[in-house]
């Protein structure tokens, strides 16, 4: 049985299949519309979502399933002290595959440990995302055609990004990806995503707080939220908040076939004046979105039943560092009663939290 904690649990082959997959959905729905007749997806929201949970549960119900679950945590047995693992060991009886948001980063690791089905990481803090990341794999395919021979920026909050650390994860894999990092100093990207792929990958990357003066060479612009959720005082968030706003002036420079990409929800960082141009891709991303999470239902519950797998995430090397502690207290391993578990990252003898990729201390 195999979960999906995060893209790196994805090869790049599985990648290519899912996206196959969801581009033969999108062509012929018919097709797949009994595939999951009788399947239940639970989806367990922790966390406010549009987009992730609504488009899940479209994607079960046009694969002829049906849905049960959440949409935040104060209407669940969370509010009575449930722990992550006792409320997913009930879910995994009375649903065939489980979508769930935390707050916490790491939950859906922790969850998955005791699932008798399969788990997806809908998002876990500012941790995660990998189900975005296929859903902007599949919008820049469809606008592409290609993974490969691109620059990419990434705009915004590219520290508490979940959106932009799973879609880093994904794209240093493939040939000739130059990331441009746009951001305010204080919310550039963790140091892990630097070191453990963008530096051990190889790949070009550069980082600016300019984003005009980037955008002439730019073939994708990811946009995302500074998120007043992630902030621990107000007055931070203010200071952030519109730190970059897209607008149509700042896209005179931009390339011609520039795709606009935003997980989405937007607050001022897109101006709407920007939602006509016909580079502005990110209602269409929201739609692929769909289509992708059918996919991965339809090949998560393939893989079900598959024995011998050696790639399920669960059985991950893990090590135990003598007294060391996460020191992120937005982990999971800080609020619930689990043991500190850590995994050697690199040849250097870098230890960090199997929950949140946190260094060890
Ligand atoms: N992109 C995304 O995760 O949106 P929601 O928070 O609405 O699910």
């Amino acid at each position: 049985m195999r979960h999906l904690l995060d893209t790196t649990d994805l090869t790049v082959e599985e990648i290519d299949g899912l996206v196959s997959l969801a581009l033969d959905i999108i062509a012929d729905k018919q097709k797949y519309a009994h595939v999951c007749d009788g399947k239940k997806l639970a989806t367990l929201f922790f966390e406010p979502s549009t987009r992730t949970r609504l488009s899940f549960e479209a994607a079960m119900m046009e694969l002829g399933g049906n849905v049960l679950g959440f949409s935040e945590a104060g209407s669940s047995s969370a509010t009575k002290g449930e722990t992550v693992s006792d409320t997913i060991r009930m879910v995994s009886c009375y649903a065939d595959i489980i979508a769930m948001r935390h707050p916490l980063e790491g939950a859906p690791r922790v969850a998955c440990a005791k699932s008798g089905v399969p788990l997806i990481n809908a998002g876990d803090g500012g941790h995660s995302h990998p189900t975005q990341t296929l859903t902007d794999l599949l919008t820049i395919f469809r606008e592409k055609g290609r993974f490969s021979d691109l620059t990419i920026g990434l705009c915004g909050d590219l520290k508490f990004g979940r959106t932009v650390h799973s879609l880093i994860k994904a794209m240093c894999r493939y040939s000739n990806i130059k990331f441009i990092l746009i951001s305010p100093k204080e919310l550039s990207v963790p140091d892990y995503i630097k070191t453990d792929y963008l530096e051990e990958q190889g790949m070009e990357y550069a980082e600016t707080q300019s984003m005009e003066e980037v955008m002439p060479q730019l073939d994708i612009l990811y946009m995302t939220r500074v998120q007043r959720e992630r902030f621990d005082s107000e007055e931070e968030y203010l200071k952030h908040k519109d730190a970059f706003i897209l607008d149509r002036d700042k896209l005179k420079t931009a390339k011609s076939d520039l795709t606009i990409m935003h997980p989405l929800p937007r607050v001022n960082e897109i101006s709407t004046d920007v939602d006509d141009d016909p580079r502005a891709k990110y209602f269409e991303q929201a739609l692929n979105g769909k289509y992708i999470r059918m996919a991965l239902i339809i090949t998560l519950l393939k893989w079900k039943d598959v024995v011998n797998d050696t790639e399920t995430v669960v059985t991950q090397p893990k090590i135990t560092v003598t007294g060391a502690k996460c020191t992120n207290p937005r982990c999971i391993s800080n609020v619930e009663d689990i043991p500190h578990e850590f995994k050697l990252t690199d040849k250097k003898g870098t230890c960090r939290c199997i929950y949140c990729e946190t260094k060890a201390n």
